[in-house]
């Protein structure tokens, strides 16, 4: 076969987001975001890091982007945190929070690095969740679109690739995770979907600012996305795998790109009292919101068997593996007449449970581009793992290096069969707090030297991994 290769123009880089690497949460006029308050409760609960100080990216911000210049990067991926620029969601701008992007993205540029600029990644700023409970509002598309509005504008010629909000589909997987929802709500299931709706007009708000504002400007939504491979080729099993697919891939793919909510997953929620309201004119909104290209996020597929409706099971969405033990996960995501994921017993998985799987990314490329023709980019892919940090400070992460070369194969793979792929930003440029479970699952090419308990000086450490990347970003993954 004739192989293409990566384009000379292909950027190569990675990922971090706001909360889980700057710190500085209450520093220089910056207020909470309900992640600040969320991972307060999780040092409670669990003993894992808070986002306070995180990676203290905020002030190692300099020396993080040399560490990047080192390892070659042409472009780096991260979010803006929306309280550190608007500490009470909307109003007074806080000049000194705006200043902070404005130094990063000169460093950056300074360093030939391309920024790719994430406007939502989880954080929304605390007092619109004491206001109105947040995203459960419609009144968060207005002001979403304020602070939209001004960063895009404020940074129109430094950005070209923008991306709306992070993840929408495990926003509605992890909902209590990914957003601050009161207690006496928790048990309401349509308040998931109501969220994403609200989300969707946010991107598509988002994508038409983008395009208004930016010269040359490039939007998409970042998306964390999983193949769903039937448990057997049972038909009813094959069956339940496309409505997985359906409800949790398609259904967030067919909105941005063509503007509509997937049929039957949309049946199947209406049916159980889970669809979201849907206003008029919101469904021509979202349409004008038309995407550039897909960001993706991938780290594992899923696997997904038949549920019968007198199964005796009842709806549930999630299972988390909070102790990095193999086998603790908590359960798995049920739709009784629908489907029921669960564990696929040909793959290896991490220590969290997450199905370790390359051919996956191949496959949802191939699949992706098939059926929207959008460019894509990768905008996390990466293992969590729990490294060791030798007496001579070297971090040994051979697994991390073989599980990266052979996702960047597949993508390789991908790209010879003619997907258009724009960039590669693994998840993490360097270490930084886990969503879910402390800063002692790592993901980065550059260790940070702390604990959950103690953030002594976040000490910068390359990796193995480090000087593998830097390799292969000087030959252009031509050598893996
Ligand atoms: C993605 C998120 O879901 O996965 C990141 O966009 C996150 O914010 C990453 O850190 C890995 O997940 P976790 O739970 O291991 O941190």
């Amino acid at each position: 076969m004739n192989k293409k290769g990566f384009s000379d123009d292909f950027l190569w880089g990675a990922a971090t987001s706001a909360y889980q690497v700057e710190g500085a949460a209450f520093t220089n006029g910056k207020k909470a975001s309900q992640q600040d308050i969320i991972n307060q409760n999780n040092y409670k609960e669990r003993g894992f890091a808070t986002a306070e100080i995180a990676s203290d990216h905020y002030h190692h911000y300099k020396e993080d982007v040399a560490l990047m210049k080192e390892m070659g990067f042409s472009t780096y991926r991260f979010s803006i945190s929306w309280s550190r620029i608007f500490p009470d969601g909307v109003g007074e701008v806080n000049e000194e929070g705006i200043q902070f992007y404005r130094n990063l993205i000169a460093e950056l540029h300074a360093n030939n690095i391309e920024p790719i600029v994430t406007l939502y990644h989880y954080d929304l700023p605390w007092a619109l969740v004491e206001k109105y409970n947040g995203w459960l509002d419609r009144q968060v598309v207005k002001d979403f679109e304020y602070y939209a509005r001004y960063v895009i504008t404020e940074f129109k010629d430094q950005v070209k690739y923008w991306t709306t909000i992070n993840e929408q589909s495990v926003i509605v997987q992890y909902w209590t995770t990914k957003n601050y929802v009161p207690k006496e709500l928790q048990s309401n299931n349509q308040l998931r979907f109501q969220i994403n709706h609200h989300m969707n007009l946010a991107h598509a708000v988002a994508c038409k600012l983008v395009h208004e504002i930016v010269p040359n400007g490039q939007v998409g939504a970042a998306l964390g996305y999983s193949p769903v491979y039937p448990l057997s080729s049972k038909p009813e099993d094959v069956m339940a795998a496309q409505n997985a697919h359906d409800l949790r891939n398609s259904y967030y793919l067919d909105i941005y790109f063509k503007g509509e909510y997937t049929k039957a997953a949309s049946i199947y929620l209406e049916e159980h009292g889970l669809a979201p309201i849907i206003e008029k004119g919101d469904m021509e909104l979202i349409k004008e919101g038309y995407s550039d290209f897909l960001a993706l996020n991938y780290y594992a597929s899923e696997c997904a068997k038949a549920c019968p409706i007198n199964s005796g099971k009842k709806i549930r969405f999630n299972g988390v593996n909070y102790s990095g033990k193999k086998g603790e996960i908590s359960g798995y995501e049920t739709h009784p007449g629908f489907y029921e994921m669960c564990k696929n017993p040909n793959l290896d998985t991490t220590d969290w449970d997450w199905a370790i799987d390359p051919i996956g990314l191949e496959y949802i490329l191939r699949d992706i581009y098939t059926r929207y023709g959008k460019p894509l980019m990768i905008t996390e892919n990466g293992l969590g793992a729990f490294d060791k940090l030798t007496v001579d400070k070297k971090i040994h992460d051979d697994y991390r290096i073989s599980y990266l070369r052979e996702h960047i194969k597949a993508m390789s793979r991908a790209i010879d069969y003619g997907v258009e792929m724009i960039a590669y930003c693994p998840w993490s440029a360097i270490d930084l707090l886990s969503t879910s479970n402390g800063v002692k699952k790592r993901y980065g090419f550059v260790y940070v030297d702390r604990t959950d308990d103690d953030p002594k000086q976040c000490e910068r450490i390359r990796k193995d991994s480090f000087y593998w990347y830097k390799k292969v970003i000087e030959n252009n993954g031509r050598e893996l």
